[in-house]
């Protein structure tokens, strides 16, 4: 069956399309032009007054959905600018709806770490990073969102009971059709590093790794999904992807749910490195990545690698 490339593509199991793809935007306010992310080559921190073209080219080149992230001019100890209505975020979500309407999904990270002052996903008292009084500004952040026009609000903090808090400030506010992709099972991972650099979200001190997931855990990979979903998570993500291939697979598996997977920017700047060192062939190796992520479980992925996959499936359909 593996004699020719007609006979291969009839028993293939699993094939990449650009409606698996959702791409990740920086929309930086304190830039007047585009900057280069240093450690993430090809990607952008984008100014607002180019968010319309972005949004556009994303629509022409056939992908689906965008997730924004915001780098605000200002940071202070508990993330205002998350959740003012004229922030970055908010700005680009109703200028990208404007420009683009229903051609475009738009998701939002909801999250503080990049409007913090310390750079931490949450409130933080004595060195502790606090659930319960988080949940409130993460709340307000999605609504901020959601009166924006973004059509999906998707949680990264790891903070316990936000699904269900950010749930009912929707339906609250009149958003009952906003859905959420929540960030069920998100590692505390050294493949953020070149995105900490890009959204200049390090924490200033200590870590993330009492609020997000031990890399050792699968069984709690599945509590973590469980409890998002009976708090009201449309959708599910297990971040990261290449080295969390069998939590997609047991998470998938276990849930059935719309299951989604980040190919976060560690994983990207390392098949940049090497096929920048002409170690690897570079489009080869990302469709084997993407289409293995796939083959797990995966129904969409977030990927930095969006754009270019999407030129390459034009040219070979
Ligand atoms: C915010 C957030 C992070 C990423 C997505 N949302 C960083 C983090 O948790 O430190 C990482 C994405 C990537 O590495 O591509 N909490």
């Amino acid at each position: 069956m593996r004699r020719t490339e007609k006979i291969r593509s009839m028993v293939r199991e699993t094939v990449l399309t650009k409606n698996d793809l959702i791409y990740p935007i920086f929309v930086d306010e304190t830039i007047e032009e585009r900057v280069e992310i240093g450690s993430m080559p090809g990607q952008y921190r984008l100014p607002l007054s180019e968010v319309r073209d972005e949004a556009l080219e994303v629509v022409s080149l056939g992908i689906p959905a965008v997730i924004l992230f915001g780098i605000p001019e200002h940071k202070d100890e508990v993330g205002s600018e998350a959740y003012n209505s004229e922030g970055i975020i908010q700005r680009a979500v109703s200028e990208i709806k404007d420009e683009v309407g229903d051609d475009l999904v738009v998701i939002t990270d909801v999250c503080l770490c990049e409007y913090t002052s310390h750079g931490h996903c949450g409130v933080v008292e004595d060195g502790e990073i606090l659930n319960d009084p988080t949940l409130e500004l993460l709340a307000k952040e999605a609504v901020s969102h959601a009166e924006a026009g973004a059509d999906i609000v998707a949680p990264s903090d790891m903070m316990d009971g936000r699904v269900a808090k950010i749930r009912e400030a929707l339906d609250d506010a009149g958003y009952k059709n906003v859905a959420i992709l929540s960030y069920a099972a998100k590692y505390a991972s050294s493949f953020y590093g070149p995105f900490r650099d890009a959204a200049k979200s390090a924490p200033a001190f200590g870590d993330r790794r009492s609020y997000q997931m031990d890399p050792a855990n699968a069984n709690e990979a599945l509590r973590e999904v469980y409890l998002d979903i009976q708090e009201g998570a449309d959708m599910v993500m297990v971040k990261p992807a290449l080295a969390y291939l069998d939590i997609i697979t047991r998470v998938k598996e276990r849930f059935r749910m719309p299951t989604a997977a980040y190919n976060v920017s560690g994983e990207y700047a390392m098949v940049k490195a090497a096929s920048a060192m002409g170690y690897v062939d570079e489009k080869s190796l990302v469709l084997e990545i993407l289409t293995s992520i796939k083959r797990a479980g995966a129904d969409m992925i977030l990927t930095y690698h969006a754009k270019d996959v999407a030129s390459w499936l034009e040219r070979s359909e």
